[in-house]
């Protein structure tokens, strides 16, 4: 079975999970949004539109969302931004519910989802130069070959357009200096979670450039302090407690993920780049 395989299945597993505990956001809320008080939800809507707006989509633009979900981000960005949206990702039961989704608040003229192979990252079935803009979230960590990933994301830009998102990444914080150490935590949540390696902002931002991209922004959003959020406090019970399909592995996950955010070494980064 190829990584991205074990990924796709890992996703058949999650759905239930995933649905039940974060409804139809699967990534980190805005740090600030949730510092202020600001619910999830709307955390997770104020990151998107961060993006949308670092990205420069403006109305009518054409955008590809790498990894879409059950497609929540992608209408909110479609919504906001007033553009086109065509999101993918490997896993159709995931398109299927998006599909739905965007049927169900008549948006499927504008916003479409797109089944790739498990290895069509490497290969989009899209033109060159075909999007104004390219957004990820919280998806290109389950990819082993991000390379080639930014490489085909850069290649579907159009000259001047921009390629914004955010995921998880790994780094190294107080005590934990050395890979090794790092990597102590991190194991069990790429076990777990079925991510086959984390990067860092500077290796985001390293392959981008490689993609032939000028990266304008390379962040941690939890620049000097652990990656333990509201949203974190807010889940914790949930995850701790769900019942349901493959509770075990779901639990086996949060806990290495809690030890990792503890250790300060698991955190959330985000990158603007644009192809000249
Ligand atoms: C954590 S979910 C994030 C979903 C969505 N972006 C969100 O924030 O709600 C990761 C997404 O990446 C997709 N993905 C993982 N590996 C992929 C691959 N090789 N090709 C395409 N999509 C992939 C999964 O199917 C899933 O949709």
């Amino acid at each position: 079975m190829t990584y991205e395989e074990r990924v796709r299945v890992f996703y058949d597993s999650a759905l239930h999970c995933y649905q039940a505990i974060m409804g139809d956001r699967w990534h980190h809320a805005d740090p600030d949004a949730l510092t202020v008080g600001l619910p999830r939800l709307r955390g997770c809507e104020v990151l998107e539109e961060r993006i949308v707006a670092l990205a420069g989509i403006a109305p009518g633009a054409r955008a590809l969302d790498f990894g879409s979900g059950v497609g929540g981000p992608t209408l909110h960005m479609a919504r906001v931004a007033q553009a086109t949206f065509v999101g993918v990702s490997n896993n159709d039961r995931l398109n299927e519910l998006a599909r739905a989704k965007a049927r169900d608040v008549g948006m499927a003229d504008q916003v479409s989802f797109v089944t790739l192979d498990d290895l069509g990252y490497k290969d989009l079935p899209f033109p060159a130069a075909s999007f104004d803009a390219v957004t990820f979230f919280e998806s290109v960590c389950h990819v082993p070959d991000k390379a080639a990933l930014f490489r085909e994301l850069a290649r579907v830009l159009k000259p001047g357009g921009r390629l914004g998102g955010m995921d998880w990444i790994q780094r190294a914080y107080g005590e934990h200096q050395s890979d090794a150490d790092v990597l102590r935590f991190m194991a069990p949540v790429n076990e777990a979670i079925s991510i086959p390696w984390h990067g860092t902002v500077e290796s985001y931002a390293s392959m981008m450039r490689d993609a032939g991209l000028e990266v304008s922004i390379a962040r941690d959003l939890y620049a000097g302090i652990r990656c333990w959020s509201v949203v974190q406090d807010d889940e914790t019970p949930a995850w701790a407690t769900y019942t349901g399909p493959e509770q075990q592995m779901f639990r086996r996950g949060e806990e290495a993920l809690a030890a990792a955010r503890r250790a300060g070494v698991f955190t959330i980064g985000m990158w603007i780049a644009s192809k000249p």
